[in-house]
């Protein structure tokens, strides 16, 4: 069964119609929310919302593993996650849509892996390809079909936040090759891999990175971007599901 998490920004409004409702309870803690299986053309999927039903949740306080525990014992096998991020490189403006392909993971601290000896048994995944190219194909083809600014593959930098960075720092992860920057896609996408879900991220774009453009950031202008930007994710989502 596919499942998508969202974060910042989303309205579910016409997601799809309810199917069931989940309260995940789990040794490795709570998920950030109830998680909603819905129904779409008679499929049905699963939805969690990162930050939690008032999106309180900070990126660095999320509990990642009993999200992707409650979504994997709920039996999702696919993860279409939503990630708003900040445009780095020249191509990625406000207003565009990343799936991205690369990841860096520059977040600290976090429960990051299943694999840590004391949860399971200590493992070392494969990760050198992070993001499952056929989800990531399914989502370029319906995000084409929707006529969406999609953009095929790029590099996320996944900070810790919840401030968002410097312009050294960005000056800094450019450098490094990070075409977008993000605060959420780590560990959640190591941790689908843990647990073999196929897992992919559709990215709006929401705002300029630090010191990228001629003003300073204002959350309250971020927030309103990617409230712009969800009528299209959702579109995608729907189509996505429909198609099976
Ligand atoms: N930086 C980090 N995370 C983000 C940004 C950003 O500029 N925009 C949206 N999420």
């Amino acid at each position: 069964m596919k499942a998508v998490i969202t974060g910042s920004g989303f309205e579910a409004v016409g997601l799809g119609n309810m199917a069931a409702e989940h309260q995940p309870s789990s040794s490795l803690g709570n998920a950030s929310d109830k998680i909603l299986e819905l129904e779409i053309g008679g499929n049905n999927f699963l939805w969690l919302r990162r930050h939690g039903a008032d999106s309180a949740i900070a990126p660095h306080r999320i509990n990642y593993r009993a999200n992707i525990q409650a979504l994997s014992e709920l039996g999702a096998t696919e993860i279409i996650a939503v990630n708003t991020v900040g445009g780095i490189s020249g191509g990625c403006q406000s207003g565009c849509f990343v799936v991205a392909d690369q990841i860096m993971d520059l977040s600290w601290g976090r429960d990051s892996s299943f694999f840590d000896g004391e949860y399971l048994p200590l493992q070392h995944i494969d990760f050198t390809h992070p993001f499952d190219q056929e989800l990531r194909s399914n989502l370029l083809s319906c995000a084409g079909l929707l006529s969406m600014n999609a953009i095929d593959g790029g590099t996320y930098a996944c900070t810790q936040g919840p401030r968002l960075e410097t312009a050294a720092e960005i000056k800094a992860l450019e450098s490094l090759g990070a075409d977008i920057v993000g605060m959420t896609v780590m560990p959640e996408a190591a941790l689908a891999r843990e647990l073999d879900i196929a897992y992919a991220s559709i990215c709006p774009v929401i705002n300029r990175a630090a010191g990228l453009s001629d003003r300073l950031l204002v959350e309250a202008e971020i927030r309103a971007q990617a409230g712009h930007m969800m009528g299209s994710v959702v579109e995608l989502i729907r189509r996505l599901v429909e198609t099976g």
